[in-house]
């Protein structure tokens, strides 16, 4: 008979795996213990924006017309209990506050709860991102005779369903074979396509995930570290990266150099793999990671001079600025720790007029920082600006017509944060383009 799987934890990685898993076949019931996030999932809706996820949960959640009928959604940990054949835990590690570690109680309190009904023979699957050894604490709180495997998720916001369906690859840290097996099992499908499927031991996997982030984390602070030093030298940091990314060893990709990165998982990841080194007596090996998140830092910080020299140099009282872009990235709704949203930020606190505008994340970005300015569209984010700030690349900012925002703009000074927009068609419109890393033309 097929498994039954259950999902607990219903954010981005919950409902994305869970609704996945509904598509490869599987019956699957969903846990979350807000019960507002259960009844929005059950009428086939998500709490944000992540594009290709509302479909195929309505493809599947039961109830829905013309639905698969495979997924339910529970707050009851008594049913998930009953239910699951395989737990997979989705629940969030945040930063601490005012600390380098992540914040485990989440998965301490799924943990806790899932061994008071969990039945004998089932597999317990960790799909969190979570400090090296907390596979082998965990393991102690489960009841004899359950397994607990290690399956860290890479993701990607914006792609997530993608990802998910066609990962490009499937890292498991198990104990025993039966847990290799029953995961064999449920990932049948995408191995079948071609994942490769790497079987380890739990600390393995749980480094997999925190090292695939630094790694990434650190390409980008490398290529922005080169744009700092193209600014000093007048060279062009676009095309460095264009060039050394031909060399497959490097590779092309996660080399745009701007504003750095943000969101919720690689700032707080290279954070907490600090925190956890030093708890090891490895921090040694990890000090280069505090450079990158500097280095990171720096950006945000540099965009903001950028922004204040367009505007003559001193102070940014009384001086309009809009800002296109909120969200961490493009095709996401996410503003966790957004580059875009800390500049608009440092620039308001320092008495500029900021408005703001993205094309998805307006709502968070309200309830974050409801002091700075918001405006509906580009458009009228624009009107009356003194320079416009360029922070988010989305498609709708690259589709702008710079003749039709030169009109209403009072002064044309574009500065692209995210080097992302054609510096050609806006100094063609008039403006004054001015990106990252780049000489200004
Ligand atoms: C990341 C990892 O990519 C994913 O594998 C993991 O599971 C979760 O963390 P995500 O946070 O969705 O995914 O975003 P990602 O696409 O990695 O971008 C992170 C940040 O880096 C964004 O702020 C993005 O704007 C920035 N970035 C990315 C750059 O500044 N330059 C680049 O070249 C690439």
């Amino acid at each position: 008979m097929a498994l039954k799987i259950t999902v607990i934890g219903t954010g981005y990685l919950g409902a994305t795996h869970a609704a996945a898993m509904a598509e490869l076949g599987f019956e699957v019931l969903g846990l979350d213990v807000v019960p507002e996030k259960i009844e929005m999932l059950s009428a086939g809706r998500v709490p944000m924006y992540e594009p290709g996820l509302e479909e195929l949960l309505a493809k599947h959640v039961a109830g829905i017309e013309g639905s698969s009928g495979r997924l339910r959604f529970t707050t009851s940990w008594e049913e998930v209990g009953a239910f699951g054949d395989v737990h997979f835990v989705c629940v969030n590690t945040p930063q601490k506050h005012g600390e380098y570690a992540c914040d485990m109680s989440y998965v301490d309190a799924a943990f806790a709860s899932l061994a008071g009904v969990v039945r004998e023979g089932a597999l317990v699957v960790g799909k969190s991102t979570v400090p090296v050894g907390s596979a082998e604490r965990l393991a102690q709180l489960l009841p004899e005779g359950v397994e607990l495997a290690w399956n860290p998720e890479f993701l990607r916001e914006g792609f997530a369903v993608n990802d998910t369906l066609h990962p490009d690859r499937i890292v498991v840290g198990v104990r025993g074979e039966r847990a290799e097996k029953t995961l064999r099992e449920v990932y049948a499908v995408p191995v079948g396509e071609g994942s490769p499927f790497v079987v380890t031991d739990f600390p393995t996997a749980e480094l997999v995930k925190t090292s695939a982030n630094s790694f990434l984390a650190t390409k980008i602070s490398f290529i922005n570290a080169m744009a700092e030093v193209c600014e000093a030298a007048g060279g062009d940091v676009a095309k460095l990266a264009e060039a050394i990314g031909h060399d497959d060893r490097i590779g092309a990709k996660f080399l745009r150099a701007g504003i750095g990165f943000g969101g919720g998982c690689l700032p707080k990841d290279i954070r907490a793999f600090m925190a956890r080194a030093g708890e090891l007596g490895a921090d040694q090996a990890l000090t280069f990671l505090r450079e990158i998140d500097s280095i990171n830092m720096r950006r945000r910080g540099q965009m903001v001079e950028m922004a204040r020299e367009a505007l003559g140099g001193s102070t940014f009282l009384g001086r309009r600025v809009a800002v296109l872009g909120a969200t961490f990235k493009p095709d996401s709704d996410d503003v966790r720790d957004s580059p875009a949203l800390n500049v608009a930020g440092q620039i308001h606190l320092q008495g500029g007029q900021v408005t703001v505008y993205d094309p998805k994340g307006m709502e968070n970005a309200r309830r974050v920082f409801p002091t700075l300015g918001y405006a509906d569209s580009a458009l009228e984010a624009v009107r009356g600006a003194d320079v416009v700030l360029h922070l988010t690349e989305w498609r709708e900012f690259r589709e702008l017509d710079p003749a039709e925002l030169a009109a209403v703009a009072s002064s044309r000074v574009i500065l692209d944060g995210r080097n992302a927009l054609d510096g050609e068609r806006w100094r063609t419109a008039g403006w004054t383009y001015r990106a990252m890393g780049r000489p200004t033309a």
